[in-house]
């Protein structure tokens, strides 16, 4: 099930390949992908939305705007829902439409404002394929990091022969899992933390904060997609958990402290994201605390610092931290950068209202010993992505740098 927990969204246009969709959309089912289906106004003249619909089991948007309405949701949630949008077919019109930013229906509006991998299967007429307007517009989206799967050589529709016949289903499918192949951790053990932890005061009441845990479990789910063995130790979260990953739920940062230590021992690569208690009460009350006077002190007491134990006992163990900050980020990320005897650092700023904490987006800095990387706002599953492949060209140029010390020792 290469495709397992993935979120397909196949976006269907107006050419004559659209009948081969409906295979397509079962091809990427078996191999494990959830798959929502929309239409241009000119693809449902070749094929009904009820056989998508059927297919999919979702309601099939198209450019008519009393459906979306009914279905209760629009481009852009579906737009955040997905993790790759796949035009397939892709006429010559949508190309055209989307290389230069038209949103003037539901597939081109939501083309816009993806936020995910967007891959088109070209479908045409080999004239119109090898039309310079084409492939000028194909060379745009290639430069923008739009995927163009085929087209294939052979007979078209038309009875001509040539270039700009859709890839068939199965062959589509392989272009998609390649989509999400990553072999940079192959068979590495990754251990990552995340979510809050809760200290408890007395029975009923505990101190946390706001960490959803979602950028841990994204980085979590990149890992996986990375060839990595993912053991995550999380804080309560109300998130879907991935079969294939391992789950360790713990509630305080004692807790939190003492599954690392279990997990790390034969880790290569141990991620801190949670946000962990620096403090926790002193006592913790056998009964409710009763409300009497006006004011109420609870002692706190230093928690374990949990990264940075684990890099003392652990040294040649590759440590990435997260640092969320207020104010002066790079400044306070760097201190704890050096501190902790880090790898890296990934830092983002906390207390803005579009991302960080409990939004699906965020932006952050990747900081090391020698370079800072800024990654721009960008979905969390997206930048995930991008942070795992940093921390996987990181780590090979670390064990690059550690041979030849080794050899030159020698
Ligand atoms: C019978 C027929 C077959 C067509 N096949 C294709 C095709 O394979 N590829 C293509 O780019 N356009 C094809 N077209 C033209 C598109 O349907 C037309 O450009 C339409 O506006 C595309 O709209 P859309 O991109 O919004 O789906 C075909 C038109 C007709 C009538």
């Amino acid at each position: 099930m290469k495709l397992a927990n993935k979120h397909i969204l196949v976006a269907v246009s107006g050419g004559i390949a659209a009948y081969k969709s409906a295979e397509f959309v079962r091809a990427l089912q078996r191999a494990g992908a959830q798959v929502r289906v929309v239409m241009t106004e000119s693809a449902t003249r070749f094929i009904t939305p009820l056989t998508f619909q059927a297919l999919s089991g979702y309601p099939v948007h198209t450019s008519d705007d009393a459906s979306f309405d009914k279905a209760g949701v629009d481009h852009i949630a579906l737009s955040r829902w997905s993790d790759a949008i796949i035009i397939a077919p892709a006429t010559a019109n949508i190309i055209a439409k989307i290389s230069n930013g038209v949103a003037d229906s539901f597939v081109s509006s939501l083309c816009l404002a993806h936020q995910s991998s967007l891959a088109i299967a070209p479908a045409m007429n080999q004239a119109m394929w090898n039309n310079s307007a084409t492939q000028q517009n194909i060379t745009t989206l290639k430069e923008r990091g739009v995927k163009v799967f085929g087209p294939a050589q052979g007979i078209q529709a038309c009875g001509e022969t040539g270039e700009g016949r859709m890839l068939e289903p199965d062959d589509l499918v392989h272009h998609c899992i390649a989509l999400f192949a990553n072999h940079s951790l192959s068979a590495k053990k990754v251990v990552i933390t995340a979510g809050p932890t809760v200290e408890p005061i007395d029975p009923v009441r505990f101190i946390s904060n706001r960490s959803s845990g979602k950028m841990g479990y994204a980085i979590a789910g990149a890992a996986l997609e990375a060839g990595a063995h993912v053991t995550v130790i999380s804080g309560p979260t109300h998130l879907q958990e991935n079969e294939r990953i391992n789950y360790v739920h713990v509630e305080t940062a004692q807790q939190m402290y003492a599954a690392a230590k279990e997990h790390c021992i034969d880790a290569d690569l141990f991620i801190a994201a949670a946000a962990v208690a620096d403090y926790e009460p002193t006592n913790i009350a056998d009964q409710k605390i009763k409300k009497k006077d006006d004011t109420l002190s609870i002692q706190l007491s230093r928690t374990p610092d949990t990264l940075k134990e684990i890099k003392l006992s652990h040294p040649s163990l590759f440590c990435i931290g997260f640092a969320a900050e207020t104010e002066n980020l790079i400044q306070h990320a760097s201190e704890k950068l050096r501190q902790k005897s880090l790898n890296m650092i990934i830092a983002n700023q906390v207390g803005l209202s579009n991302q960080g904490f409990n939004s699906d987006f965020n932006a952050v800095e990747i900081i090391s010993s020698d370079s800072t990387i800024s990654l721009p706002r960008a979905r969390k599953s997206e930048l995930a992505r991008l942070i795992i492949k940093n921390i996987a060209d990181q780590l090979k140029k670390e064990a690059s740098q550690t041979n030849v010390t080794y050899l030159q020792s020698k």
